[in-house]
C-alpha cells in the first residue's frame, strides 16, 4: 500500500497547497474536544478551578450547532446519557465579568444571535444550562454539577468495513475525489480541508480512491449510525470523523470558593488559535486515549506512587503465581495512559544511567577503535 517516493511527494506539495488555499480563506477544521462531566455539584468558581487543574475550561458554546452536536455524540457515546439528568441545570464557561460584559471563559466574546436565549432572568453572574442548552444566570455560590473541555489533538476516523457512505442531500453534502493509495493521507486531506465553509466529515476508500465528504453538520454520520447514509459495499471502508470523546467524573472540587462573583479572566495574554497539524497520522483509525480527569489532576509523585503500587507484587499471594503463564489484557484507557507514563518513566530511569555511563562507554570504544587501526596498519 506504499506508494512510490515522487508520487507521495507531489501528493505531499498537492495536499499543502489545498490546505494553505483553503484554510487560509475559510474557517479552521475541528481539532478534537474532549468533555468531562463532574456530577459532584461545585460553585462556579470552584468549578472553574477544577477543570483548570487539568488544563480544561468550562463548557463554551461560541458556535452553539457544533458543540451541541459534539457533546450529543459523548452523551450518548461516553456518558451513558447521564447528561440528561442534569434537568436542574449545570455551570457553563458564560459568566458576565467584572465590567459587566457577558463572555465565555477563554476569553471569548458571547454572541447572543448563534447561542439559544435565556429561559429566565435570575439576578446572577454566572449561567447555568438546562440539557438543551438554554442558558439562564445564577448566584455563582450554587452548588451546581459542571461540564469541562480540553482541547485534546487532533480526530480520529472510525473505520466500517464493507461499507460505503453516501449522502444524497446535494444541498449540504458534497464529496470530493482524490487518487491515493495510502488511507493515512485520505484521512489527512479530510482532516485539513474546508470546502465552501463545510468541513470533510467522513470518507470512503477503495483501491486507490479516496471519495471525502463535505457537510454542514458537525458530526453528521457519527451521529446518524442507523441511517441510510451507510450502504453494505464490497472492498469499500467509509471512515467517519470523530472531534470528540469523553468521560463522566465524580471529583470533588479541592479549593472552596464560595464567592457570589465569577473571577476574571486575565485576557490581556491572547492564546494563537492556530491550526495544529504537527501530529502523528499512524493509527488514524484507533481511537484515541482519553485520560480520565482523575489521572489528569495526580501530581507526578502520585502518578509515581500509583505505578510502584500496580508493580509491585507480592511474592506470597498464589494467585499471581497462577497469573504468571497467562496475561491479562488491561484496555482501559487510564490503564495504558499509566502503562505508557511507566514505560517512559522506565526509559527515563534506565536511559539515565546509559546517559551517565555513556563517556566510560566512549572511552572504551575510541580504545577499541585505536585498537583495530593499529592492527590494521600493521596488516598492511
Ligand atoms: C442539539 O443536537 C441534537 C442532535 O443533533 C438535536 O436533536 C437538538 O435539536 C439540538 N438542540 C438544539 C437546541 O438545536
Ligand atoms: C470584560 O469584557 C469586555 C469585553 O467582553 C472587556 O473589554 C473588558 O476588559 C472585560 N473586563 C475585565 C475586567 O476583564
Ligand atoms: C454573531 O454571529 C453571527 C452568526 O454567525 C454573525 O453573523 C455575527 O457577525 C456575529 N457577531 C459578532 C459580534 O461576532
Ligand atoms: C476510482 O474513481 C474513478 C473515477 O471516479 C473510477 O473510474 C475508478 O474505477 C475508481 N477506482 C477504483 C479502484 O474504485
Ligand atoms: C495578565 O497577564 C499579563 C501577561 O502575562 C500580566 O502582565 C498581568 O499582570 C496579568 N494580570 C493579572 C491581573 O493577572
Ligand atoms: C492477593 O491477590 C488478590 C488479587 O490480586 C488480592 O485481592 C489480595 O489482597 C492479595 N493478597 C495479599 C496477601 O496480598
Amino acid at each position: 500500500m506504499q506508494g512510490s517516493l515522487p508520487f507521495r511527494n507531489t501528493l505531499l506539495v498537492a495536499f499543502l497547497s489545498i490546505v494553505t488555499s483553503l484554510v487560509a480563506v475559510t474557517s479552521l477544521p475541528s481539532t478534537r474536544v474532549v468533555y468531562y462531566l463532574h456530577t459532584s455539584p461545585a460553585a462556579w468558581n470552584e468549578a472553574s478551578k477544577t477543570c483548570s487543574e487539568y488544563g480544561a475550561v468550562l463548557i463554551t458554546l461560541p458556535n452553539f450547532p457544533t458543540t451541541n452536536n459534539s457533546v450529543t455524540y459523548v452523551n450518548v457515546n461516553s456518558w451513558n446519557s447521564q447528561m440528561n439528568t442534569l434537568q436542574n441545570g449545570f455551570w457553563t464557561g458564560l459568566y458576565r465579568n467584572s465590567s459587566g460584559n457577558l463572555r465565555w471563559q477563554k476569553c471569548t466574546e458571547y454572541n447572543a444571535s448563534v447561542v439559544p436565549p435565556e429561559v429566565t432572568l435570575t439576578p446572577g453572574t454566572c449561567y447555568v444550562s438546562d440539557t438543551s442548552f438554554r442558558l439562564s444566570s445564577q448566584l455563582c455560590n450554587t452548588p451546581r454539577p459542571y461540564i469541562c473541555q480540553r482541547d485534546d489533538g487532533q480526530c480520529w476516523f472510525q473505520p466500517y468495513v464493507d461499507t460505503m457512505l453516501e449522502d444524497p442531500d446535494t444541498s449540504t453534502a458534497h464529496s470530493d475525489v482524490t487518487t491515493t493509495t495510502d488511507e493515512g493521507d485520505c484521512a489527512k486531506l479530510c482532516r485539513s480541508t474546508v470546502q465552501q465553509n463545510r468541513e470533510c466529515w467522513a470518507f470512503n476508500f477503495r483501491g486507490d480512491n479516496c471519495t471525502l465528504l463535505f457537510a454542514d453538520d458537525n458530526h453528521k454520520y457519527a451521529l446518524h449510525k442507523q441511517s441510510s447514509y451507510y450502504r453494505p459495499q464490497q472492498d469499500h471502508t467509509a471512515y467517519v470523523k470523530i472531534c470528540t470523546g469523553g468521560w463522566v467524573t465524580t471529583l470533588k472540587a479541592t479549593a472552596t470558593d464560595l464567592s457570589p462573583t465569577p473571577q476574571d479572566e486575565n485576557c490581556t495574554v491572547t492564546t494563537s488559535s492556530d491550526w495544529d497539524d504537527a501530529v502523528c497520522y499512524c493509527e488514524c483509525d484507533q481511537p484515541p486515549v482519553i485520560l480520565e480527569a482523575e489521572s489528569l489532576v495526580m501530581t507526578i509523585e502520585e502518578k509515581v506512587d500509583k505505578i510502584v503500587q500496580e508493580l509491585h507484587v507480592d511474592p506470597d499471594n498464589t494467585s499471581s503465581t497462577r497469573r504468571k503463564k497467562e496475561s491479562a489484557e488491561d484496555s482501559r484507557p487510564s490503564a495504558q495512559g499509566i502503562g505508557y507514563f511507566g514505560v517512559a518513566f522506565l526509559i527515563a530511569i534506565f536511559g539515565g544511567i546509559f546517559l551517565m555511563d555513556l563517556n566510560i562507554f566512549v572511552a572504551h570504544a575510541a580504545n577499541f577503535w585505536r585498537y583495530i587501526k593499529s592492527k590494521n596498519t600493521s596488516d598492511c
